[in-house]
């Protein structure tokens, strides 16, 4: 038995002791409790002290004789790999804020309003549908595109418009669809959003910043073309589209869409609270993975949200 166990064993065998204090004749009685009393207080203490003493006992001491080496190189650990898209994406944040364009982030949960309604979408459009995305019980909407982001961007940087400045931001954020997934269709993926609003903006500016944009991020100098699209939140839309680059054994004939666009609709301006009268605004917004795969020649979208380690590696 442990000197704390003895202890509470004496403890028990006194606490029975008062019971004798009623068959003692009356005079005795004092006597003896205020001496049954002393003595608890002294065990009581004995036990408190032994009970700190078994608690520090349990704790290993400080090994204070471990050899140092401070000039020992550091084991080499496996290391996680940051994910290719986050990497590929500071390259384009990189690209966009050397341009002179703020950078604000989406989130993944967004509601009816920044989803539809502040992008001028009638109710009951039927252009909803392309957007049929996810919805959580408490009606949130995990997003479809970037573009919920573009009333946020309009309302925290219009104090420059007012300065006599412009607003300029992209904003790259998750999406997601409801798509049935294969090689080039993802339910989860990345897009990247842009906008630009000033006194002057027109579709040719937008058009020379977004060339420039694809010529910084391949390294090589291409051509771009555009075809007509339809957005609720652009008029006039359009969708742009490059040449395959070179180097990725491109031959000048290949084109590939990469993004959709077009001058703010007036409604989106107004809804912010920025007069479309006085001022005029693009927008675009395109899917990171493509350029990705594109730069790397990967064939499957599927890879990156796959968590397959061989894949992740390889970057
Ligand atoms: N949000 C659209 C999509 O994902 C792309 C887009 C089109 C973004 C036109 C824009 C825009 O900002 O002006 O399909």
């Amino acid at each position: 038995m442990s000197k704390l166990e003895n202890l509470k064993a004496e403890l028990k065998l006194l606490n029975a002791e008062y019971a004798k204090i009623k068959t003692l004749p009356p005079a005795e009685r004092g006597p003896f409790g205020r001496e049954l009393n002393a003595k608890k207080q002294r065990l009581l203490a004995a036990i408190a002290r032994a009970e700190a003493d078994a608690e520090s006992a349990e704790v290993a001491p400080i090994d204070i004789s471990a050899p140092a080496a401070p000039n020992q190189p550091f084991p080499t650990l496996p290391r996680g790999t940051k994910h290719p898209l986050m990497t590929e994406l500071d390259h384009i944040i990189d690209i966009y804020s050397r341009m002179g364009f703020d950078v604000m982030e989406s989130g993944q949960l967004d509601d009816e309003f920044h989803m539809f309604d502040s992008l001028n979408f009638p109710e009951g459009h039927p252009a909803r549908d392309g957007y049929d995305t996810f919805r959580t019980a408490e009606n949130f909407i995990p997003p479809a595109h970037t573009s919920t982001m573009q009333h946020r961007a309009l309302k925290r940087y219009q104090h420059r418009l007012a300065e006599g400045g412009q607003i300029a931001v992209v904003i790259p954020g998750r999406v997601f669809r409801n798509e049935d997934a294969d090689a080039t269709h993802e339910h989860t993926f990345y897009q990247c959003e842009g906008v630009l609003v000033s006194r002057t903006a027109t579709m040719s500016d937008m058009f020379g910043v977004l060339k420039h944009f694809f010529e910084a991020y391949y390294g090589e100098s291409l051509k771009i073309k555009t075809q007509p699209g339809y957005f609720p939140f652009t008029e006039p839309s359009a969708e742009l589209l490059i040449e395959k680059p070179a180097s990725l054994a491109g031959k000048g004939d290949g084109w590939l869409e990469m993004l959709g666009c077009g001058m703010i609709h007036p409604n989106v301006l107004k809804t912010a609270g920025i007069d479309p009268t006085l001022y005029r605004g693009y927008a675009w917004g395109g899917g990171i993975d493509r350029l990705v795969m594109l730069k790397y020649q990967l064939d499957d979208i599927r890879y990156f949200e796959s968590a397959k380690l061989d894949f992740l590696e390889a970057f």
